[in-house]
């Protein structure tokens, strides 16, 4: 390590030091997921990019990261989607606006936005996936003249469990979105495509060489995703997907999010598909 890069006791202790931030807003998005307004000290922004995450600490709880959902281009407060998965969600589900919680952050390296101007871009999220790659959508739609066309495709379990309903009937009909939707079992009232992710993908019309992609979603869909973004033509250079790790500090010091000789909480969560291909336990 170079020693510029040492950090004193001082400095680490603010990068492990929560900012007490309140929720301003709870509504429920589904059955097991829910969405957090929160407000920084003095509305001050979060500074975070698209595809980044924070440290979410409730007092005599714990501690966990959660990607931001909202666009940088939301001011004075952020937004995150949370899934009911077990001690800490648990008690978040049950907290009121007005809580108090920690945050630290944001941590991870977010998407290189600079990277995506000017071109298609491609966003294929699996179930929570959306999360993430709302950020990402909302930030291209707030800055529509630097990009090209947007093309989404989002999966989910089923039609019960889709996320941001409220937007998704916004991007559906939305003239400078293609926007694609598919449920692997629709309820009764279902009346769009069914079947897995993939199945979206031999449709879509891209402009390859000018189309970047970005991809997330549960672990198995990776994979099969990649496959079909294979068959329709994409080159790996285009590809940029978000990985999601075991995390504890978030900052690169336990050692919990490691794959080979990556921290996942540092080096990503956003991955750049030639950079880590060989990496099978990566995918
Ligand atoms: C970068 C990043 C971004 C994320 N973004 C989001 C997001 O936007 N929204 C969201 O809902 N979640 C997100 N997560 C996942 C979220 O951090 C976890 O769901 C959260 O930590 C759960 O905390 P908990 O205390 O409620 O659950 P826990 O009590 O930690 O349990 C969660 C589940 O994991 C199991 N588990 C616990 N410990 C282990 C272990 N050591 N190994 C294997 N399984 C274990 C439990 O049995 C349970 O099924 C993200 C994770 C990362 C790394
Ligand atoms: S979570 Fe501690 S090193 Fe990544």
């Amino acid at each position: 390590m170079n020693l510029s890069e040492l950090k004193t006791p001082a400095e680490l202790e603010d990068l492990y030091h929560p900012v007490m931030a309140e929720i301003k807003e709870v509504k429920r998005l589904s059955a097991m997921e829910t969405y957090y307004r929160v407000e920084l000290p003095g509305g001050e922004d979060l500074g975070h990019m698209p595809g980044q995450f924070v440290e979410l600490s409730i007092f005599g709880v714990g501690e966990a990261p959660f990607s931001v959902s909202s666009s940088p281009t939301l001011k004075g407060s952020f937004e995150l989607g949370v899934r009911r998965a077990g001690m800490l969600t648990d008690v978040l589900l049950r907290q009121q606006p007005g809580t108090k919680i920690g945050i630290r952050g944001p941590f991870g390296n977010g998407i290189d936005v600079e990277k995506f101007k000017g071109k298609d871009v491609l966003i294929v999220a699996g179930g929570i996936g959306l999360v993430p790659m709302r950020s990402m959508i909302n930030y291209v739609i707030d800055n529509r003249d630097q990009f090209g066309k947007l093309i989404i495709c989002y999966g989910s379990k089923s039609d019960q469990d889709l996320l941001f309903t409220d937007e998704l009937a916004q991007w559906e009909t939305d003239p400078s979105i293609d926007y694609h939707v598919t449920v692997d079992q629709g309820s009764g009232s279902w009346k769009g495509k069914t079947g897995v992710i993939t199945t979206l993908i031999p449709g879509l019309d891209l402009d390859l060489p000018n189309t970047v992609c970005c991809i997330c979603g549960p672990p198995i869909m990776y994979r099969f995703v990649l496959l079909s973004l294979k068959s329709k033509g994409m080159s790996d250079e285009n590809i940029y997907m978000s990985l999601e790790r075991r995390m504890k500090c978030g900052v690169g010091k336990c050692g919990h999010c490691q794959i080979n000789h990556s921290y996942v909480c540092q080096d990503g969560p956003v991955y750049h598909y030639p950079d880590i291909k060989s990496l099978q336990e990566a995918l």
